[in-house]
């Protein structure tokens, strides 16, 4: 198991819509917290004032647009990405799409979406696809590092497979974290809770609504990390 401090375990998703509510969550959370997600919605709404806000108070960002297009857009995006302190930053794609990115990466972390978190077996019969979800997020993560990928997301049920088959290098971030085990009760389909992604393999868990929606953030980051420590030491 990677040596990660415990505060950076947890990667909270900022799912605001004003960089004001995003810069008030981290200041709630960041006595236990120093790694902020950032995705659409926020990025939408703010542009990099809340990357440059939370880099400069010395915590980490994800940058989670999750880029897909065709190689050339990729990675010119990537490059407007890559100089503004960001750790991690997310893409979809096949091969060249990956190759592309991987040219303008510079000091970030590449995180290459497997399969979404709300993507159920369910989804994929309906679209025809025969075969499993844990099948195609094993050989598309595979690929992904193969061609030089820093890592990938995946929920916490495909991580114990690929940790063990594709070593500890591999960075495996899981979304779709909820305190109940496996319960399903919003648009996540493959959950898990933080101590049985960590155990599995996970190395970060990016957690939204169970700590932004709720009435005490700090009591539900305190319980979740100490799950996590209980199994990371
Ligand atoms: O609120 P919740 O804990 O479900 O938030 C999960 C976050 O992780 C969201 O910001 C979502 O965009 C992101 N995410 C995901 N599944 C992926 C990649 C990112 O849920 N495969």
């Amino acid at each position: 198991m990677k040596d990660i401090p415990l505060n950076e375990r947890i990667i909270v998703a900022l799912d605001v819509d004003h960089p004001d509510k995003a810069k008030e969550l981290v200041k709630k959370c960041e006595s236990h917290i120093s790694y902020y997600k950032i995705g659409l919605q926020l990025f939408m709404g703010s542009w990099f004032e809340t990357v440059d806000w939370i880099v400069d108070r010395g915590h980490k960002v994800m940058l989670d647009l999750k880029f897909f297009d065709i190689p050339e857009t990729v990675k010119l995006a990537v490059e407007q990405v890559n100089s503004r302190g960001v750790s991690l930053a997310t893409i979809h794609g096949n091969d060249p799409i990956i190759r592309a990115a991987l040219e303008a990466r510079g000091d970030m972390k590449l995180l290459a979406v497997t399969v979404l978190t709300s993507f159920g077996e369910e989804d994929m019969r309906a679209m025809g696809m025969t075969g499993s979800i844990a099948d195609l997020v094993y050989f598309r993560a595979k690929r992904a590092l193969e061609l030089g990928c820093d890592g990938v997301v995946s929920s916490g049920l495909e991580a114990e497979r690929m940790r063990s088959e594709l070593g500890e290098k591999l960075l495996i971030v899981t979304p779709g974290i909820r305190p109940g085990d496996n319960v399903v009760e919003d648009d996540q389909k493959r959950v898990m809770t933080a101590g049985k992604a960590i155990a599995a393999g996970a190395d970060h868990l990016v957690v939204g609504r169970p700590i932004t929606k709720a009435a005490d953030p700090i009591k539900v980051i305190e319980s979740m990390q100490q799950e996590i420590a209980a199994v990371a030491g």
